[in-house]
């Protein structure tokens, strides 16, 4: 017997290929009905298989049978704002009125640590709630709230990619920075928590409209010094901010272009919304192997436009899902995959018609990519980490209807994404820590030395100096 080996038995959906290559015959999920996957002491799933399989190689481990549920990987969130909880559900604005109205007038509060820390708690708590359990998130512009959010979020072992958010234009005074304080703070910070436990530093001016070419070249510097950092940003989103954004920079190309100027695109960058880009920047995108956070609730809600997801597949541009909390309408990805299907049902001849394979892909495998974790999270094979969830809907809702009578695994991953939300995320797991158990938090024990690096980014604790 290995000591700590549970086996999990639990009908289980995932996505290890992609279906959007071409070729891939439908459903592009895989589903077991009655799976056994063997979980180790450290969290790693050691071998997966039917589980009368399962049980008879590891007759001594500790079964936990999930059957009553719908086992998924657990989800992936590649673009959602920290200091945005509270403004969640300001409707009937676009985005620079939003900002203006909304958003930067809450993250003023921000500089507060008190208040910071109050919001880190119910941030975290939003993540895990809607079964989020990595995520790329869209930082504060105080470093004190930058080391609460990180704080708060070891405390359950989320998979946080995150960084303080510079600006030096155009933005209320208080929200602020210069290059050179940008570029102080952000390797202060990177200093204490890239590469710790699951956290790992991203390199985030807010948009090329708040940030000179001077901050955007020290966030260049801090991406070279800060081994294995991300760089996340906005682009293309509105098409009053693109033109804005073109003007501010006449010498270069495109929206996209401020940014790459600087070398700040590459694997490990994901931009957000790209709804109006230029061919040439999804070329570019692409070439870069930069990704796009496709943020479909707040792209309605906010009236920015119809994300051609067809042009960004065509183009080889790697896309997954964010909820963009708060101008997105909530932290479930459930409704951010099934607006993403809506938004192209809506393009008509111009959209991609998507299946819920489709729809499980871009919530958890395909952020997993962006995010550089495809090797570690994203779906059940063995060598993964165990981040999952289990719905588990209560008895008489419409989901748990619906699941009882479905006719097949696809329409119930359908119904899935159509009906399911936070009341139906009953458990949660990161690397086979428990850290949600009937809708209710556990946090995990300090960290042990076999959780203190991240096995993703190769060198990723390094800062060159
Ligand atoms: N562009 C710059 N800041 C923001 C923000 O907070 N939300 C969205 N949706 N777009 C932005
Ligand atoms: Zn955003």
């Amino acid at each position: 017997m290995i000591p700590g080996e549970v086996l999990y038995r639990a009908r289980a959906y995932d996505t290890p290929d992609n279906p959007f290559t071409d070729g891939l015959a439908r459903p592009g999920f895989r589903y077991d009905d009655d799976l056994g996957l063997v979980v180790s002491a450290q969290g790693v799933i050691t071998a997966r298989g039917p589980f009368a399989a399962m049980a008879a190689a590891s007759p001594q481990a500790t079964v936990i049978d999930l059957r009553a549920g719908i086992l998924l990987p657990g989800l992936v969130d590649t673009h959602v704002h920290f200091p945005q909880v509270r403004v969640i559900g300001a409707l009937g604005m676009p985005l620079l009125e939003w900002l203006d109205r909304c958003a930067l007038p809450e993250e003023q509060h921000l500089a507060s640590p008190d208040y910071a820390a109050t919001i880190a708690g119910e941030f975290v708590a939003g993540l895990i709630a809607a079964g989020t359990t990595t995520s790329l998130v869209f930082g504060s512009h105080f470093a004190p709230a930058m080391d609460a959010l990180f704080a708060r979020a070891a405390h359950f072992g989320l998979r946080v990619t995150s960084g303080l958010v510079v600006s030096d234009r155009m933005l209320p005074e208080p929200l602020l920075t210069t290059p050179e304080r940008a570029y102080a703070e952000s390797l202060a910070l990177a200093a204490r928590w890239h590469g710790v436990g699951h956290a790992r530093y991203a390199v985030t001016p807010r948009f090329s409209l708040s940030a000179s070419d001077p901050i955007l070249a020290a966030c260049a510097s801090v991406m070279s010094e800060v081994e294995g950092a991300f760089f996340t940003s906005h682009v293309n989103e509105n098409l009053i901010e693109v033109a804005t954004v073109r003007g501010q920079f006449p010498e270069r190309s495109g929206y996209v272009d401020t940014y790459d100027h600087h070398g700040l695109l590459g694997p490990r960058s994901v931009l957000a919304h790209n709804v109006h880009p230029l061919d040439a920047e999804l070329a570019a995108l692409a070439d870069r192997s930069t990704s796009v956070a496709h943020c479909p609730s707040s792209n309605s809600a906010l009236g920015s436009g119809l994300f051609s997801l067809r042009r960004h597949v065509a183009s080889g541009v790697p896309v997954a899902l964010g909820s963009d909390v708060g101008a997105g309408t909530g932290f479930s990805l459930f409704k951010e995959g099934l607006q993403a299907y809506f938004v192209q049902r809506l393009l008509g001849d111009q959209g991609l018609p998507l299946a819920p394979g489709h729809l499980l892909h871009l919530s958890t495998s395909a952020g997993a990519a962006a995010l550089g974790l495809g090797e570690v999270i994203g779906d059940f094979s063995e060598g993964k980490q165990f981040d999952a969830i289990c719905l588990r809907p209560p008895a008489g809702t419409s989901l748990d209807i619906g699941l009882r009578h479905a006719g097949s695994p696809e329409e119930a991953l359908g119904k899935v994404f159509a009906l399911a939300g936070d009341a139906d995320v009953a458990d949660v797991w990161i690397a086979g820590e428990q850290i949600a158990s009937g809708g209710l938090l556990r946090p995990v024990s300090p960290l042990t030395p076999a959780r203190r690096h991240m096995p993703a980014v190769s060198g990723s604790r390094g800062i060159r100096r």
